[in-house]
């Protein structure tokens, strides 16, 4: 999300107005001449603050308000109008519109509005990180230190039952090879059963291997990682190399690379598996058509951004703000272990990042990453 203001009116001399006062107090804004031009921008950006005429052609403002609310992306609308009646103001308030102006209005009320707004915004995030530093902290960190436990328990039982596997597999097929006189069985059949149910063994123990290994990087056991300079495009190939068994075929991978994109001081083994575990959703979640783009930029001298968009299966917008629960998956048994966001978004916010994710059912999925090029390092 973008903290420039979005201000859209179909009177130029009224937009222009507008963004002066604001672009006065230090706000950088986008403009639009009507609803429609205005999704548009924010679509792209998701405004917070959003300040838009209530009639204009092509899509007036409560088309606009409309669109913008069923994003569900936390975005504060102030409308401004000519045609003021309590009518009106009220049907604007009870869409979700946190004020509205009659025109002409005093700029200072404006402005006014925009700080409570900036503030509450403020006041929200201080919130959740305060949350996230005591309740989901403790969680995740009581979370991590169990699962490193228990996925260094069961590694080391696991080892053996492998190679054990592998031996019994072996010794069985010498024997019904080596079987001459005739027994009360069809031996060509129990081959065949005996393979069967050794390959389903091997799974089982695939499987198990594979969620161990998701609890140890979870936990980051195995990360003994060094903070050093990363270059973010090189990371994501690396990724895209690991995952190339995973990809469906025929999936076109579009990548949109910025060269020379500004190197970001970081923990790259930890922010490899945040690459990893997004594009392995995006090539899990495409089905027709399969398309995968990937843009990396620079947002300005401070901060880089990784886009990772899919045209697979996407969820509803309630469901986003749960796949940062450990353990949430919507997959089948055996194919998610619901860990990978958890995972990835605990990485980015330890970069003093911000991960956010926007997605239609059906349509795409698009995670937005923004990741200072230098940030303090967390004790
Ligand atoms: N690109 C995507 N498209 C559609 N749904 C997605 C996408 N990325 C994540 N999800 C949803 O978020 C859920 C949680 O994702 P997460 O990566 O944390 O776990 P998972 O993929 O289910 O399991 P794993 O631990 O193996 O990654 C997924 O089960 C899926 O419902
Ligand atoms: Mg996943």
């Amino acid at each position: 999300m973008t903290d420039k203001i979005l201000v859209v009116d179909d009177d130029a001399d009224i937009l222009n107005f507008v963004c002066e006062i604001l672009e006065l107090e230090g706000y950088q804004t986008d403009r639009a001449a009507n609803g429609a031009e205005a999704l548009q921008l924010y679509k792209k950006d998701f405004h917070k603050i959003i300040v838009t005429d209530a009639n204009m052609p092509q899509m007036n403002g409560e088309e606009l308000v409309k669109s913008v609310m069923a994003t569900g992306h936390p975005t504060e609308v102030i409308v401004m109008s000519g045609y003021a009646d309590m009518d009106m103001a009220i049907s604007f308030i009870r869409l979700g519109v946190v004020a509205f102006l009659p025109k002409p209005f005093d700029p200072e009320e404006l402005i006014n509005t925009i700080k409570k707004i900036n503030d509450k915004f403020r006041l929200i995030e201080e919130a959740r990180k305060k949350q996230l530093d005591s309740i989901e902290y403790e969680r995740l960190t009581i979370t991590a230190t169990m699962a490193a436990g228990l996925a260094h328990e069961i590694n080391n039982p696991l080892s053996f039952i492998s190679g054990d596997l592998q031996l019994l597999q072996a010794d069985f097929e010498k024997t019904l090879n080596n079987i001459t006189c005739d027994m009360p069985f069809d031996v060509a059949k129990m081959k065949d059963k005996v393979k069967n149910r050794f390959e389903r063994c091997r799974k089982g123990y695939q499987r198990i291997a594979s969620i161990i290994n998701t609890l140890r990087t979870f936990s980051g056991v195995d990360q003994e990682d060094e903070y050093a300079e990363c270059d973010i495009n090189k990371s994501i190939e690396d990724a895209l190399v690991l995952l190339s068994d995973k990809q469906k075929e025929n999936t076109v991978i579009v990548k949109n690379f910025q060269p020379n994109l500004a190197k970001v001081y970081c923990y790259s083994k930890q922010l490899n598996h945040c690459f990893f575990h997004i594009l392995l959703n995006a090539m899990q979640a495409v089905d027709k058509d399969p398309q995968i783009t990937i843009a990396t930029g620079t947002i300005d001298d401070a901060n880089i951004f990784v886009r990772i968009l899919d045209n697979g299966s996407g969820m509803p917008t309630e469901q986003i703000r749960y796949i940062y629960n450990p353990f949430y998956t919507t997959k089948n048994v055996g194919e998610g272990t619901g860990l990978g966001m958890t995972f990835t978004r605990n990485i980015i916010e330890k970069h003093h990042g911000r991960i956010s994710i926007r997605s239609s059912p059906n349509v795409f999925t698009e995670v937005i990453i923004r990741l200072p090029i230098k940030h303090e390092k967390k004790a």
